[in-house]
């Protein structure tokens, strides 16, 4: 009896916990429709979506996220984005150079004069960051430091999951509009324009149009932005504080820094993929998740030939185990 109360107990303390969690917090993040080819015991990365993917990182994010643990020539590993049996040393891979040498970086040794100079970079270099330090990066983001992509993976709960949802769910354009909330005025005098405080205007989302994921939870309020912050109903956060409606129904996330990056078309694909914002983040999320787990196609390989190896021994044990006893009582 005593263990039974334990245990409702425990029970309902859990519950208690789950719906705390269920209440306020972000959107759950959610796979792409097709899933993840890399999940399960045997499931690998897409190698044409990593290419994609690092394409999208290149084209896109490296403006300003630095991936300092990654080397260009562990795009050609084993497992990796460009790897090609032909080479099993990347560093001899020519895409791989060509790569890494579309990349000018600073050269971390100085030359013959005692400077450093802009070299193209080879594949023994690690990925080219975008700011020389992290005040450098706050200053051209508006104080946040956009954080380096190397572990994001594992950083995140359900990485790949989060990065698809964060990048691809930005509210559509049809829920922003601007409201003016001081309006323009006029000091001095009536011809000089030099002393006129311009209107204020304000970034408003209307919560009522918002589509969250798959569900079908309806907001009704309006959510104010403030300058350089960006809605996103998957970044962990409060909106309460920026929400004039109902406090209780105040949509699910948070804001962040990072303006909306991803628009139909705005890489072209090299293999004639179609660059909408679903693929572009799919793709982007995978070549994350891969640098995050380089050694990930390995160790399910050597994982699975080490279970097939133990099942058979198993087998083996138990039969030489049935025949030494066999003429013993037991
Ligand atoms: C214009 C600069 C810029 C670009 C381009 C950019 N980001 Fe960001 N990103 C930021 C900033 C700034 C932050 C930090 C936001 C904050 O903490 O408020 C951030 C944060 C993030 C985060 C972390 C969110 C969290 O949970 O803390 C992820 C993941 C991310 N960016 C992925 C990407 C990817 C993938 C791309 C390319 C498709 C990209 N970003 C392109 C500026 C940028």
């Amino acid at each position: 009896m005593k263990a039974f109360r334990i245990l409702t107990a425990g029970l309902a303390g859990l519950m208690i916990a789950a719906s705390a969690h269920a209440a306020g917090g972000a959107a759950h993040p959610h796979e792409p429709e097709e899933g993840w080819p890399f999940e399960g015991v045997t499931g690998q990365f897409d190698q044409a979506s990593l290419q994609r993917g690092y394409q999208v990182y290149q084209e896109i994010c490296s403006s300003c996220h630095s991936m300092k643990l990654l080397s260009y020539r562990n795009l050609g590993d084993p497992g990796g984005p460009f790897y090609d049996p032909e080479y099993p040393n990347p560093n001899d891979n020519p895409f791989v150079k060509a790569i890494a040498a579309q990349n000018e970086i600073l050269s971390p040794t100085p030359n013959d004069a005692g400077d450093f100079d802009f070299r193209p970079a080879t594949p023994a270099d690690t990925f080219r960051s975008p700011y020389p330090n992290d005040n450098a990066a706050r200053a051209a983001n508006g104080g946040a430091v956009p954080p380096d992509l190397s572990v994001i993976y594992k950083a995140r709960h359900d990485g790949a999951s989060y990065v698809y949802s964060l990048l691809s769910g930005y509210p559509d354009e049809e829920v922003y509009s601007e409201r003016v909330v001081a309006e323009a005025s006029d000091g001095g005098t009536p011809d000089d324009e030099s002393d006129d405080t311009p209107a204020q205007v304000q970034t408003v989302i209307d919560a009522s149009k918002l589509h969250i994921g798959h569900g079908d939870e309806h907001y009704e309020g309006y959510l104010i932005q403030n300058p350089g912050q960006y809605y996103n109903p998957y970044m962990p956060g409060d909106t309460v504080p920026q929400f004039e409606g109902d406090p209780r129904h105040a949509p699910p996330g948070g804001f962040l820094a990072m303006p909306p990056q991803l628009i139909a078309g705005r890489v072209e694909y090299s293999d004639g993929t179609e660059a909408t914002v679903e693929q572009m983040a799919h793709d982007v999320a995978q070549f994350l998740a891969w640098a995050g787990e380089p050694k990930q196609t390995n160790r399910k390989s050597l994982g699975l030939a080490v279970m097939v190896y133990l099942g058979i021994l198993t087998i083996l044990l138990w039969f030489s185990y049935k025949r030494i006893w066999r003429n013993v009582e037991h």
